[in-house]
């Protein structure tokens, strides 16, 4: 939630040295928007004076007014782009925010929870303020501590030295980037349970909530540690804890390459991203295995012995990176006989979970930032039980706070609705399984090398789906008048069911409910009135043929109380077509890696009818795509 650049540049006419700070943070904010885009806002430190940009909408609006009134030319500067939690989108609430009389200009991205308090505090010494936000009251207790405790003076500590004193007094999550007109070649940030990387660049340095902020400039960054300042000049980077003790952060190469984050010719990332599929997951399988079906997860350093000895799951997510864990569940279960949960990680802690050290816990997380899950991570780990983080940002928390991590390779996801990331999960998550089955001596290793050669099959059967994506794109644009539609599916056709309506939900703004197929009669047939429309996820009728047999009754039921019924089938499955309005073929593959096939249809159907509405598919309205609040 909320995107933060800044950026430092060198004028002595090195090689990459002084771009002009606007053009930096104006393109890292472009990037970064899927993170937020309320309001944007951009300040840039030039002759002397802080100057300040804000605007309420999308950063198309900041450029606009930047188009009417320029900044001038600077080698220093910050950018935010919004997702609003204290104060609605508006000019105002949007950051910068200033003080120190107009010299100092601060952004954050996270929730201050004391705000209120410091901001009677400030009140009292004479501060006003001029917006309803928890930043403006950062920015003050920044600019009061700069100015009246360490008495304006740079040879004090200066900004720095601020920074520290003012995160010592900050309770709750926050990134905040600061700059000030009396230092005008410097930006200082903090961060406490917020992301924030460094961009090492040759004479200039970059900071961003994640890489994509500086990835046209450099790829080598720094990862930060919890509670740390960082102060940037062109030439350096210097790194304290919130009480001035040097700290070290950890350098690393960004392995993507800035294209994968374009469009790359399609109208919207989520349809590049939904075309990315096959090599999502092709990447995610890429060198787990050698040549005798054997899983070497050498990155998965927990102790075999102590993965011999779990005895139970928790599969920790939210969203879509929850349904993905449901999936997963069903594999896991049947290839490892242990006990998997699957729980949204915002209820996890609440409940007083029964967890200790035979627990393994496997976190699932996109953006690997997600404060819900982060939190009921750090809760497992105090409880003593080992945590595997199934995520796929590179260097991010979740991941670096947990014992292991199995990153899924499937680029970066700009579009805020997950699409590739999902798929990925569910083949990460499938890796981790077959790989506690092999440890555990559940399957043998011929099974094992079946199951991997079933999976390696997979990218080139999302391909066919999408090489015959028409038909599907045609019913997701013919309705677009739908009030609600309804998804159904049992098994692992169930958690796909719940991800299809998610992706209508979001992208369309229309009512969608996936149901367990058994469960409807027990009360949501109620909704089933005439013209409802109903997709139904169908099972194979190869291998578990009761189940198929079941979800055909309960296509039946449907019907008969006359919901328009659209079906996902395997290809060969004649007899759906006698209860279907719509059929759509998805090819043959084992039942337990049919979500990677059935999902597609419904990511694709949801776009389409959502840009039938005319909607921004990338960027629904009130989501962000890192949900770093609780
Ligand atoms: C839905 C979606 C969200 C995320 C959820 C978790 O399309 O993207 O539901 O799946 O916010 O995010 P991560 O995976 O980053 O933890």
């Amino acid at each position: 939630m909320c995107g933060i650049v800044g950026y430092v540049g060198h004028s002595d006419g090195r090689v990459n040295a002084g771009h002009n700070a606007l053009d930096v943070v104006l393109e890292g904010l472009r990037r970064l928007e899927y993170r937020g885009y309320d309001s944007a806002g951009i300040a840039v430190v030039a002759d002397g004076t802080i100057s300040s940009r804000k605007k309420s909408g999308k950063l198309s609006n900041l450029i606009t007014e930047l188009d009417t009134r320029p900044l001038p030319e600077s080698l220093t500067g910050i950018g935010h782009t919004r997702w609003a939690t204290h104060g609605g989108p508006t000019d105002q609430n949007a950051h910068p925010h200033l003080s120190d009389g107009g010299k100092l200009a601060l952004i954050h991205n996270g929730i201050i929870e004391n705000f209120a308090e410091l901001k009677l505090e400030l009140q009292g010494k004479g501060v006003t303020f001029e917006s309803e936000t928890d930043t403006e009251v950062a920015a003050a207790l920044l600019g009061d501590i700069y100015r009246n405790q360490l008495g304006g003076d740079v040879t004090n500590g200066g900004l720095t030295r601020a920074m520290q004193l003012a995160c010592q007094r900050l309770e709750g999550a926050f990134t905040l980037l600061a700059v000030h007109a009396d230092q005008p070649d410097v930006v200082v940030a903090a961060r406490r349970n917020s992301p924030l990387v460094v961009g090492l660049g040759d004479g200039e340095n970059f900071l961003g909530s994640d890489v994509s902020g500086f990835i046209d400039y450099t790829r080598r960054a720094v990862e930060l540690g919890q509670d740390q300042i960082v102060t940037i000049t062109a030439d350096s980077v210097e790194i304290t804890d919130f009480y001035g003790a040097p700290a070290e952060g950890k350098e690393y190469k960004v392995d993507w390459d800035p294209a994968s984050a374009e469009k790359g010719g399609f109208p919207s990332f989520m349809e590049k991203e939904i075309h990315d599929q096959p090599d999502a997951v092709r990447q995610t399988l890429l060198g787990r295995s050698d040549i005798h079906g054997k899983l070497t997860l050498d990155e998965l350093r927990v102790d075999p012995e102590l993965l011999k000895h779990v005895n139970k799951i928790i599969v920790l997510a939210c969203g879509t990176s929850a349904y993905a864990g449901q999936v997963a569940k069903y594999a896991i279960e049947h290839w490892c006989r242990i006990p998997t949960e699957v729980e949204l990680s915002h209820e996890f802690r609440y409940r007083d979970p029964i967890v200790d050290e035979n627990t393994l816990i496997v976190s699932i997380s996109q953006s690997g930032e997600t404060m819900d899950t982060l939190m009921a991570v750090r809760y497992a780990k105090e409880q003593g039980a080992k945590t595997v983080s199934i995520c796929n940002t590179n260097g991010s928390t979740i991941p670096r706070e947990s014992d292991a991590v199995l990153y899924t390779h499937a680029g970066p996801e700009i579009a805020v609705a997950s699409t590739k990331a999902f798929l990925a999960q569910i083949t990460a998550a499938y890796l981790l399984g077959l790989y506690l089955a092999q440890l555990r001596g559940n399957k043998f290793q011929g099974e094992i090398k079946d199951i991997l050669a079933d999976l390696g099959k997979i990218p080139a059967k999302v391909q066919h789906i999408l090489d015959n994506e028409a038909q599907i794109k045609e019913l997701g644009r013919s309705m677009a008048d739908a009030k609600s539609v309804l998804f159904l599916g049992r098994h692992v056709g169930f958690p796909v069911a719940m991800e299809g309506a998610l992706k209508l939900k979001e992208l369309a703004y229309i009512h969608a409910e996936g149901f367990a197929a058994g469960e409807l009669k027990h009360g949501p047939i109620a909704l089933i009135e005439e013209g409802q429309p109903v997709f139904v996820v169908v099972p194979s009728p190869r291998g578990r043929d009761s189940l198929h047999a079941k979800v055909v009754s309960n296509i039946q039921e449907v019907r008969a109380r006359g919901a328009r019924t659209i079906v996902i089938a395997e290809e060969g499955d004649e007899a759906v077509k006698a209860y279907a309005e719509h059929v759509f073929y998805i090819p043959e593959t084992p039942t337990l890696l049919a979500p990677l096939l059935a999902t597609v249809p419904l990511q694709i159907f949801a776009l389409a009818l959502a840009s039938a509405k005319g909607y921004d598919v990338d960027q629904p309205r009130n989501l962000a795509k890192s949900v770093t609040v609780e």
